[in-house]
């Protein structure tokens, strides 16, 4: 399969008072053409640092100490503002978590995404708010034509999630990311949204970078999972291979930590402890305190990947042929039978 972005060794770092924040920690991952790769993890890990690397929006604070960002074949990182702004919006687009932060309140809607079509495709001004009905159409705003003249504050959270990413699709990008895109949403909403995404890379073959904190989400949208750790991917796989097989106690914690599947936002557990200082990261795994499984070399030595399948590797010393055999706790193994079950049963 053709690969649009290839993530090569890539380090960031970010220069604070107190010292270097090392927030990316040699990250490697590809995405392949019309695929939905989902990046997992708890708050802090390094998701959005990530994805602002792959716009070349990183804060003036940061650094980046290594690495590349190959979008089909040429390097990102090494481009000028000026080369940026052709593909940024373009080629690849982002949708953030709050809608709010992309829309401007003092704007109609229609005029907005008129304005952002005209700038992107020299078009008349009567033929930019055809086509802003159209899209709005297309992204399922109910009676579109009646609102094009209301303001963003006029309409849903889930509408204006949907208009944002109306707007996102205008160039009809390769890569659309997707930061938290439902993260503030309610869970119906939620479904509806990941459906929208769906169908929209179904209709223009786009690739889609889906962003979240919460694993439950991803399990019916995502080609591919990669969950990161203190600025590392710790495990990537298919889905499948990520709910059915996860190897590291990392995602194990997370699959556990799920919400409740009856929708009632309790957790059945949380993984102890907390992430790692990026100012001082740890010689060894730095998931080891938390770890009720670590062995002494954790404390050491940081694990490389092992390969589990030709998709399927994880960082986590308990692959290495030499370590003890270990299963999740049970707790865990129950709570994602029951996850599986209700997986199998339904598609949001
Ligand atoms: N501009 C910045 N200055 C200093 N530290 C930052 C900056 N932006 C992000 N960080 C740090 O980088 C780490 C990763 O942040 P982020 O990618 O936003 O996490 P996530 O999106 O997974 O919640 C965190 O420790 C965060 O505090
Ligand atoms: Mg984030």
């Amino acid at each position: 399969m053709k690969k649009v972005l290839e993530v090569k060794n890539l380090e960031i770092s970010f220069d604070t008072f107190a010292g270097k924040v090392k927030a990316i920690r040699d990250v490697s991952f590809d995405l392949y053409k019309g695929e939905t790769l989902a990046i997992v993890g708890e708050s802090g890990s390094g998701k959005s640092v990530t994805t602002r690397s792959i716009m070349g929006l990183l804060a003036s604070n940061a650094n980046v100490d290594n690495g590349q960002i190959l979008f089909n074949g040429t390097d990102i990182l090494t481009k000028t503002e000026k080369e940026l702004q052709k593909i940024r919006g373009k080629e690849i687009a982002m949708i953030f978590q709050d809608p709010m932060t992309s829309l401007d309140p003092t704007m109609p809607i229609g005029k907005q995404v008129a304005e952002s079509l005209m700038k992107h495709n020299k078009i008349s001004k009567k033929e930019g708010l055809k086509q802003a009905l159209d899209l709005l159409n297309l992204v399922g705003i109910p009676n579109a034509e009646k609102r094009l003249k209301n303001y963003p504050h006029q309409f849903s959270g889930g509408q204006r999630q949907r208009i944002v990413i109306a707007i996102a699709l205008i160039c009809y990008p390769q890569v659309l990311i997707a930061d938290e895109p439902t993260t503030a949403l309610d869970v119906t909403i939620q479904a509806q949204i990941l459906e929208l995404l769906k169908d929209i890379q179904k209709k223009i073959n786009s690739s889609i970078v889906f962003i979240t904190h919460d694993l439950g989400v991803v399990a019916n949208v995502a080609d591919r999972v990669a969950v990161m750790y203190g600025g590392k991917i710790v495990e990537v796989g298919t889905s499948e291979e990520i709910f059915y097989n996860p190897q590291h106690p990392y995602t194990w914690g997370l699959l556990g930590s799920m919400p409740t599947l009856e929708g009632t936002g309790d957790r059945l557990y949380a993984i102890p402890g907390s992430p790692p200082d990026l100012l001082d990261p740890p010689t060894g795994d730095a998931f080891y305190p938390r770890n009720e499984f670590a062995l002494q070399i954790d404390a050491e030595e940081q694990p490389p990947f092992f390969d589990v399948s030709p998709t399927h590797k994880a960082a986590t010393w308990l692959l290495a042929p030499q370590a003890p055999k270990v299963t999740p706790p049970d707790e865990i193994l129950i709570r994602w039978k029951k996850f599986q079950e209700k997986n199998s049963q339904t598609t949001v």
